[in-house]
Formats: C-alpha cells, structure tokens, sequence
C-alpha cells in the first residue's frame, strides 16, 4: 500500500535529497511539490525544486509556489549553508528545457495542494521540510480540508539544542507562527529535529557508496553534497553535514528507520533568546495533553539504505 504525499520545501541541498526518495521509493506516492521562502528566497527555491525534479526524470508531479516569507515575520535565508542561489555547487541546469522540463503550476501552493486534497480518493500526508508556513495558510483558509490530510510529517525543530540559535533550529525559528498554528490544528503532526537528523550524517562512505551508483542524479546529487559538507564544516564544525530533510521522508516510506514518542510539543513565540525554541515534554513535566509524535532514534543504516535505493531507481 502506497502512501499519497505532497512535499512542502525550501530547496536547499537536503530538501533537494527528500523530494529525491519521496519521488523514488515505491512506498510513496508523490502527488505535488509546493515552495515556501526559506533557505533562500522563493523565487530560488521554487526553481531549486524543479531542477531536483528535472535533473532525477521526475515529470509530470506539478510544482507550486507558496508564501515569499513567514506569517508574521520577516524572512531569515541560509545562504551561508546553501549558497546564494539555495543550490551551490552544481553547474544548475534550465528546468524548463532539457529532457525532462518541469515547469511552474500557475496556481499557489495553497490552492495546489487543497485541490490535491479535494481530489485525492484517500486522506494525503503532508511532508515539510521549510518554514512550515504554506500549511498553515492551508488550514486557515481551508479548515474544512483538514480531515482531507491524513498528516503533517515536519523537518524541524529540536528535543534539545538548535542551529539557527542556540535553542532554535532554522525551520521553526524562521516561522514560529506557522508552526504554533499547525500544532494547534489538531491535524496528527510529527516533528522530526535535529536531535534525529544530527545523526544522518553524509560520512565519506556514504558519499563513496551514493557516487557509486553513477546515475544523472547521483552525480548532481555528489556536487550537491561536496559544497553542503564544505560549509556545514566551516559554519558548524560538522564536515560530515547532516542531511536533515530526507529524514522526514524516511518516516513515512521506511516507518522502522525512524523511532517516534507520542507526547506534548510547543513553540515559543516570545522570549529575548528563545523563540522558535521547540518545547517537547518528553517527561510529561508539564502534565498536558500530548498533541504531536517527536522523532527521538533513527537507524542510520537502514535510513541511507533508502536514500541508496531512491536515487539509483532516478534518472
Ligand atoms: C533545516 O534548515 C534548512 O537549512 C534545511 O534545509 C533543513 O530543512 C535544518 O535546520
Ligand atoms: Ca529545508
């Protein structure tokens, strides 16, 4: 049995990589790929996420754009880890010519992904792997839709210390709003942190094995991941960088590579040093209602196993 899935992104070298296995492995079903700012502004990352499509033979899955920025806030890019154009490394090919040419879906990514969920004959999950603010939009303007996700599966976040600072990471720093919003909506939600993702490291042997597999997009795919090491050395001291989005990919295609606990999961909106911290209960201190799975283990072989097998079935 397959499960339907939309990807919700911000392109980006890991996004790059989830929208690689959500498109490659035969447990998932791709059904639409939307954009939001995030690493990088819109523009680049809508064009980031059809080239992904493009470079790997994915056609015929639509691509919409969403919110340039956050609900209530102004947008905070990443170029310091994925270059100024959200993809550095490869040479980056036209996604409207080539082979396989994806072209932009004139609709928003709200509108794409509620006629997806209106036409779908089975509830669809949502996968995000940016600032989490097109499905907040969604379920604002569209409550009526929610019954229609089957659930909201979210790179983001952390059980314990962030990256954007030091107890935020980058996704929900960047749009706390929307996060606190999804959370309250009472769609079934999975964070997935960096607590989990800190452990899919793109290690020499991983990178030895991917290149191995020779295909269009493993050599796109290697290029990517030269650069995204190199930076997440020089900024984080990580030169095995950890490859965050494919994760949240990986608990809905794989569901044993990735452990989840069921518990309470908020989001700071105010504080002089934490916003977009992540406050995930996982002792049940706090004595409420739990409304969230948290990835807490990952099984690191298995996880790259999939990633393995998705890009060597791509172009
Ligand atoms: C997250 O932030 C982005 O830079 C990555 O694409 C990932 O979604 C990690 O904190
Ligand atoms: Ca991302």
């Amino acid at each position: 049995m397959t499960v339907p899935v939309i990807v919700d992104c911000d392109p980006g070298h890991d996004d790059v990589f989830a929208l690689w296995l959500a498109a490659g492995r035969p447990e998932l079903d791709l059904l639409a790929v939307t954009t939001v700012g995030g690493n990088v502004s819109l523009e680049h990352t809508s064009r980031n996420a059809r080239i992904a499509l493009s470079v790997a033979g994915v056609t015929g899955v639509p691509v919409a754009a969403g919110a340039p920025g956050p609900l209530a806030r102004e947008l905070s890019t990443a170029e310091w880890i994925h270059g100024e154009n959200g993809l550095g490394g490869p040479e980056l090919p036209d996604p409207d010519a080539g082979p396989s040419p994806v072209r932009l879906d004139p609709r928003t990514a709200t509108e794409l992904i509620a006629d997806t969920l209106a036409a779908a004959s089975e509830p669809v999950a949502i996968i995000a792997t940016g600032p989490i603010t097109n499905v907040a939009v969604l379920l604002r303007e569209r409550p009526d839709l929610a019954p229609r996700i089957r659930e909201v599966v979210w790179m983001g976040g952390s059980t314990d210390r962030g990256n954007a600072t030091p107890y935020a990471e980058f996704n929900a720093w960047v749009d706390p709003e929307a996060l606190d919003l999804v959370l309250r909506s009472g769609v079934r939600f999975t964070m997935v942190g960096l607590n989990v993702t800190h452990r899919a490291l793109v290690t020499a042997s991983v990178r030895e094995r991917l290149a191995a597999i020779g295909n269009r997009t493993a050599r796109f795919g290697d290029e990517l991941l030269e650069f995204f090491c190199r930076t997440n050395d020089e900024v984080f001291g990580m030169p095995d960088g950890p490859l965050h989005d494919p994760v949240a990919v990986a608990v809905l295609a794989d569901p044993d590579s990735v452990t989840v606990a069921r518990t309470r999961l908020d989001v700071e909106l105010v504080g002089s040093e934490t916003v977009g911290a992540t406050s995930v209960d996982l002792d049940g201190m706090l004595g409420r209602e739990a409304n969230a799975f948290v990835a807490v283990g990952i099984d690191v072989d298995r996880f790259w196993a999939g990633v393995e097998a998705a890009v060597a079935g791509l172009a």
